[in-house]
């Protein structure tokens, strides 16, 4: 039995976990901690640097007790320490950072730095036990993307957003709407009751060769219909929502479409190979029922983490740690590892135009 705490503290989740691999092969989660701030952020409308690392520094050492209580695990029990050292915002990594080192220098157990995208890529094969390769797609606050995922360590960008994140233009459209912070749930919440077909919104970059998305014109568009028609009614951020959401679905199956087939291409063989979605927006029930359909008719199977692994958890850190440790993968002097707020999954691939804005978080 192989067993991994992990500690991710990048953004404004502070999160410890444990997960442990059983000698049969058969991993399982023993504990995954994950207490959120956004109540210490709701009242600035976003998540506000300084108060996040404070709030790290003051919860860490409590959530990770409660994450090895939970495992009926004391610290000399554990085989490794993983803890997101990137991308993300820095206070809140080097509180993460530092107290895995303290902990990897007081116990003599390998510490893994591990990088937060790499967590999300990977946590389909914790839970679903997927086999590689397979493609991601990632849509986060920070992030939306579509990675290639060819084995551990062996990613590949193929799209990424050229302006906001996807759900940055949820948490945008929310905040135009007056909705409360997250945006994104309560936007699919208004748009369950809305007509979609109210407001011909633009399907940005649809139709085009180019697998890339943007959402940065949706939002203007949204700001428009919103000023024009303010006062609003509650019908009609109803159907703003509603029509917001339908432009995003028809948008991401139009530029995913191009992804998959491009991953066909690479890889002819797999009868049904996996489409695996993960980030916070991967809650949203009207992405996921749109991600569906495009793979039935794609011939690929949608694959989705349940919802408290799809936002930041620490379970997907301790479980990239553990891929890395049974690989033979520590870092070398990882002990003298620095936090890196930006890091991207792959090394090889160009920065876009206005990728990961926020902090560069995920
Ligand atoms: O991955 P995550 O928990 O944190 C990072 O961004 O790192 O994702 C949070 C993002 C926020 O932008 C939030 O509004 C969005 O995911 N989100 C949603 C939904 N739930 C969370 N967006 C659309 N529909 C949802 N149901
Ligand atoms: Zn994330």
């Amino acid at each position: 039995m192989t067993r991994v705490l992990g500690i991710e503290t990048s953004c404004d989740e502070t999160a410890a976990a444990v997960v442990a691999r059983s000698d049969d092969g058969r991993p399982s989660i023993l504990s995954n901690i994950v207490l959120s701030q956004i109540e210490a952020h709701a009242a600035f409308g976003g998540v506000v640097p300084e108060i996040a690392a404070r709030a790290h520094v003051e919860a860490l050492d409590g959530v990770i007790d409660a994450a090895l209580a939970e495992a009926g695990l004391a610290l000399d029990d554990i085989d490794a320490v993983a803890a997101t050292a990137g991308p993300g915002l820095i206070g809140g990594l080097i509180v993460g950072l530092t107290t895995a080192k303290a902990i990897a220098a007081a116990t003599g157990k390998p510490l893994l730095p591990i990088n937060h995208l790499e967590g999300h890529a990977l946590t389909a094969r914790l839970t679903d036990g997927l086999d590689f390769p397979y493609l991601l797609l990632l849509v986060s606050g920070g992030h939306t993307q579509i990675v290639h995922v060819a084995g551990l360590g062996r990613y590949e960008r193929w799209a990424s957003t050229i302006d906001d994140a996807l759900g940055e233009a949820f948490d945008k459209t929310a905040k135009l709407l007056s909705l409360p912070y997250p945006g994104g749930p309560n936007v699919e919440k208004a748009a369950l009751g809305g007509n979609p077909k109210r407001f011909a919104f633009p399907r940005p970059l649809k139709g085009e060769a180019r697998p890339d998305f943007s959402f940065s014109g949706l939002k203007t568009a949204v700001r428009r219909a919103a000023t024009e028609r303010a006062p609003l009614s509650e019908a009609d951020i109803a159907d703003i929502c509603a029509s917001f959401q339908l432009a995003v679905t028809e948008t991401l199956a139009d530029r995913v479409a191009l992804s998959l087939k491009r991953f066909r291409k690479a890889h002819p063989k797999p009868q049904r190979p996996a489409l695996v979605v993960a980030g916070g927006v991967a809650a949203n029930a009207a992405i996921r029922k749109a991600l569906e359909t495009l793979c039935e008719r794609e011939g690929f199977r949608l694959v989705a983490p349940p919802l408290n692994l799809c936002g930041d958890n620490a379970a997907m850190i301790a479980w990239a740690g553990l891929e890395r440790l049974e690989a033979g993968l520590p870092e070398e002097g990882a002990l003298a590892f620095a936090p890196r707020p930006r890091w991207p999954l792959d090394t090889a691939s160009q920065p876009l135009f206005g990728a990961g804005k926020r902090g560069a978080k995920a």
